[in-house]
């Protein structure tokens, strides 16, 4: 049985709370008013809502916290030295399609130390716990990255800027970077939600994923994931704080430097 601390308790509780309405929103994506945040970024009701929810049951259960979440940005707390950071839809796109690929992601910072993690798909019912130092679990089994070895052998997902994403150069970057990798591995994979990727890295479905120009809120839940599922994390230039940089790279401990050689090359030279 995983071991589950107080707050990864009060986590788990808020996204299968938050988690209710949403699959029910799923269920009647017709009902769902549609607004355009920019090109093919909508922010869809449920997002908001969601978000909404879960601000709601985590500062109930920790009042003082501070918290950062995608819709609403900064909300301070008196207590600086935890700040939740939420994504209320990771794939807000998949669940505007009908595509059950989505998922709440909470994550719990302590001093700046990701502690705590939660990524909760709610049209699968998969739910992807991790606490430093206490291993990753999905649905109770404990996960473990999966121990390919090389690129040849190892199916790996990624991220590419879309519409209203990105300058060309960064959208020539990722196609380079794709074309590298599409000539070396059996498979890739964009499935459109990053807390997924990672939280499917850690769980040993995906060996290696990168991405770059993400938010914390995207990556957060999901680096502590595939940390505590024995994998490595880290940023497109290798250093250890994927967070502060946007850019992310994890796979198990042989695959990372030969992933990090491979896109590292694959960079157009201007
Ligand atoms: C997006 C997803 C997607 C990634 C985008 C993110 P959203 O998050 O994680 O996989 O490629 O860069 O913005 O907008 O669905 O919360
Ligand atoms: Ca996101
Ligand atoms: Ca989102």
């Amino acid at each position: 049985m995983p071991y589950l601390s107080p707050a990864l308790n009060v986590m788990i509780a808020a996204a299968r709370k938050a988690g209710r309405p949403l699959s029910r929103d799923f269920g009647e994506l017709e009902n769902l008013q549609i607004s355009m945040k920019g090109p093919a970024d909508f922010v869809s009701n449920a997002d908001q809502r969601t978000e909404k929810l879960l601000i709601e049951e985590l500062s109930r259960a920790r009042p003082g916290y501070s918290i950062f979440a995608e819709e609403t940005g900064v909300h301070d707390g008196p207590d600086k030295s935890h700040r939740f950071i939420i994504d209320p839809i990771d794939g807000t796109t998949n669940f505007l399609h009908g595509v059950p690929h989505f998922a709440i992601s909470i994550a719990l910072e302590r001093e700046g130390v990701l502690v705590s993690g939660v990524v909760f798909n709610p049209a699968s019912n998969d739910l992807f716990i991790a606490e430093r130092g206490h291993g990753a679990y999905l649905n109770d089994k404990r996960l473990r990255v999966a121990a390919r070895k090389t690129i040849a052998e190892s199916l790996v997902a990624t991220g590419i800027p879309f519409m209203g994403r990105g300058t060309d150069a960064q959208r020539k970057r990722s196609l380079a970077e794709v074309e590298a990798v599409v000539s070396r591995s059996p498979g890739i994979r964009r499935f459109g939600s990053a807390a997924l990727d990672l939280a499917w890295v850690a769980a040993g479905r995906f060996d290696a994923f990168w991405e770059r120009d993400l938010n914390a809120w995207d990556i957060a839940a999901g680096v502590l994931l595939v940390r505590e599922a024995g994998g490595i994390v880290t940023d497109l230039d290798g250093r250890d704080d994927p967070l502060k940089h946007g850019d992310v790279l994890a796979a198990n401990e042989a695959l990372h430097p030969q992933m990090l050689k491979l896109l590292r090359e694959a960079t157009p030279k201007t």
